[in-house]
């Protein structure tokens, strides 16, 4: 070997190394919990949430799911450097918008007060936007599901919690109009956070579960309550929207 081949060989020996490097350092995400889950051209979005410190945290990466992949060995893609939304968790999202493609973050817990109620990310431009809404604003809610329905754009906003107990209203965001309405709450069940919810083929929204009352106590293997009342699960509730 020349002298000159062999400096390129020693260099071509590099490149493979630094390449497998990189190959072999994928997104390594500390969110344990609390965090929102939304499907956006095939791509699993994962946002906010907490670690098992219950710390706070900042994360933003996602899964491209049209193509196969190894549930041992996620390729996440990290988003994080980008991410304009404060650290918090139990927030909830949808995909909404005048372009359907739009991820919209309603609410969540968060240490600073003056969290913006909504988020708006464009993935086309991978672009965050806290946008301007019209009409009524309202506390900040969390621990809650909200529900889409895609044939008008508007994101349903039950109950859930905030600083001051668990509100007792219908909260719903236009994603196309960008406006808020306040929606009935008549006949609505006791007011919760954490239930279960989906918009059903009949435009009902269906909503199970749930809790009001962080002083009960269960025990952990059994899941049997210990102290306290919980609320039933032997009764869902509709919503006719
Ligand atoms: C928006 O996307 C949802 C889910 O992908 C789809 O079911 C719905 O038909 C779309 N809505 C419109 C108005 O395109
Ligand atoms: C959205 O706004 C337009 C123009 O202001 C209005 O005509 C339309 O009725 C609104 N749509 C909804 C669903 O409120
Ligand atoms: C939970 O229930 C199991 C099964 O009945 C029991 O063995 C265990 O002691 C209970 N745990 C506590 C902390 O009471």
């Amino acid at each position: 070997m020349s002298r000159n081949s062999s400096v390129y060989f020693i260099l071509w020996i590099l490149l493979q190394v630094v390449k497998i490097n990189c190959q072999m350092t994928p997104f390594k995400p500390s969110v344990h919990y609390r965090h929102t889950a939304t499907l956006i051209d095939n791509k699993l979005y994962i946002l906010g949430g907490s670690d098992l410190n219950d710390k706070l945290l900042k994360e933003f990466f996602y899964l491209d799911v049209s193509v196969p992949f190894n549930t041992q060995e996620l390729s996440w893609q990290d988003l994080s450097n980008i991410n304009m939304v404060l650290p918090h968790d139990s927030a909830t999202t949808t995909k909404g918008g005048a372009n359907n493609n739009t991820l919209f973050l309603y609410g969540g817990y968060s240490n600073d007060p003056k969290m913006p109620l909504v988020y708006t990310f464009d993935p086309q431009h991978i672009a965050w936007n806290p946008p301007k809404i019209t009409g009524i604003n309202t506390e900040i809610k969390y621990e809650l599901t909200g529900v889409m329905n895609y044939n008008n754009g508007k994101f349903y906003l039950w109950s859930g919690n905030t600083a001051a107990g668990f509100p007792n209203n219908m909260l719903i965001l236009d994603t196309i109009n960008l406006s808020w309405e306040m929606g009935s709450v008549v006949n609505a069940p006791t007011s919760r956070c954490n239930y279960g919810a989906a918009l059903l083929p009949n435009n009902k929204i269906i909503y199970i579960g749930g809790n009001n009352d962080y002083t009960i106590t269960f025990n952990t293997t059994t899941l049997n309550i210990e102290k306290g009342t919980a609320l039933t699960l032997s009764e869902v509730y509709f919503v006719n929207i």
